[in-house]
């Protein structure tokens, strides 16, 4: 079954709003003609303007959403406030959002219950720590990880998650997690996800994150249940950024 393909940059917090607009003027310049896939930027939301202003070839993404309705909540922002951007992805439960900002599984459920309400696709990110791995407990974490978030989901909105799998120990750290360790969680996931909602699992595109590269892009792409990439650091260069959503 044909999946979206999808290249997403996380730009996390990084950049001053010259270097944020250099970057997107470079990217805007350089959209592949030919590409396979949907690339989204996700530059920090006070950048969304100028994303959507001067990158309009790319889809623009949020970095994070508030778990809560519009109202006294100092410093969020509500799905609804996303949606009136006309802004469609937003990614949710990051690791960085787990470990440093108290995103527990249950605030996960609630984000993304407020993004599909909204009509926003959430990209769900899951991933165990070194030691989790280290202990053989890498898909007991993850599929605990991917219930927890999908609780009280209908199927069909399930149907509309964009996944991505980031084994924490490979974010940021240039330690890529091989082919065959990537493309055997991202079948497992899938499993999990047939194992809720039958055949339409085939339909949702699961991504790869963690020191994303072009040197590694295409190998990766190229395993049968791996449809993109979530990319860190490599999507603050314009050109490695395009390389890796050519790598299909
Ligand atoms: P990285 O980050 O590509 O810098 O490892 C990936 C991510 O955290 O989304």
């Amino acid at each position: 079954m044909m999946r979206k393909k999808i290249v997403a940059g996380n730009w996390k917090m990084n950049l001053s709003k010259d270097e944020a607009l250099t970057l997107l003027k470079e990217l805007q310049a350089n959209f592949p003609s030919q590409n396979q896939c949907e690339i989204i930027l996700c530059p920090p939301s006070i950048y969304t303007e100028l994303a959507l202003q001067n990158a309009n070839s790319f889809n623009i993404g949020l970095q994070n959403v508030s778990d809560k309705e519009n109202g006294a909540f100092t410093g969020e922002i509500s799905a609804s406030m996303i949606q009136s951007m006309n802004v469609e992805y937003c990614i949710v439960g990051h690791s960085e959002r787990r470990q440093y900002f108290g995103d527990t599984d249950t605030i996960i459920n609630s984000k993304l219950k407020q993004l599909l309400k909204h009509n926003i696709t959430p990209i769900l990110c899951c991933g165990e720590l070194l030691e989790e791995r280290e202990a053989g407990r890498q898909n007991e974490v993850v599929q605990n990880q991917i219930e927890k978030a999908i609780v009280g989901l209908s199927n069909a909105e399930i149907e509309k998650l964009v996944i991505a799998y980031e084994p924490v120990w490979a974010i940021g750290t240039g330690k890529t997690a091989s082919t065959h360790q990537a493309q055997e969680m991202h079948a497992f996931i899938r499993s999990i996800l047939n194992s809720k909602i039958g055949d339409a699992s085939n339909k949702i595109s699961i991504l790869y994150g963690g020191s994303c590269k072009p040197e590694n892009a295409k190998e990766l792409f190229d395993s049968p249940d791996i449809d993109g990439g979530l990319i860190g650091g490599a999507a603050l260069n314009a050109n490695s950024f395009l390389q890796i959503a050519q790598s299909f």
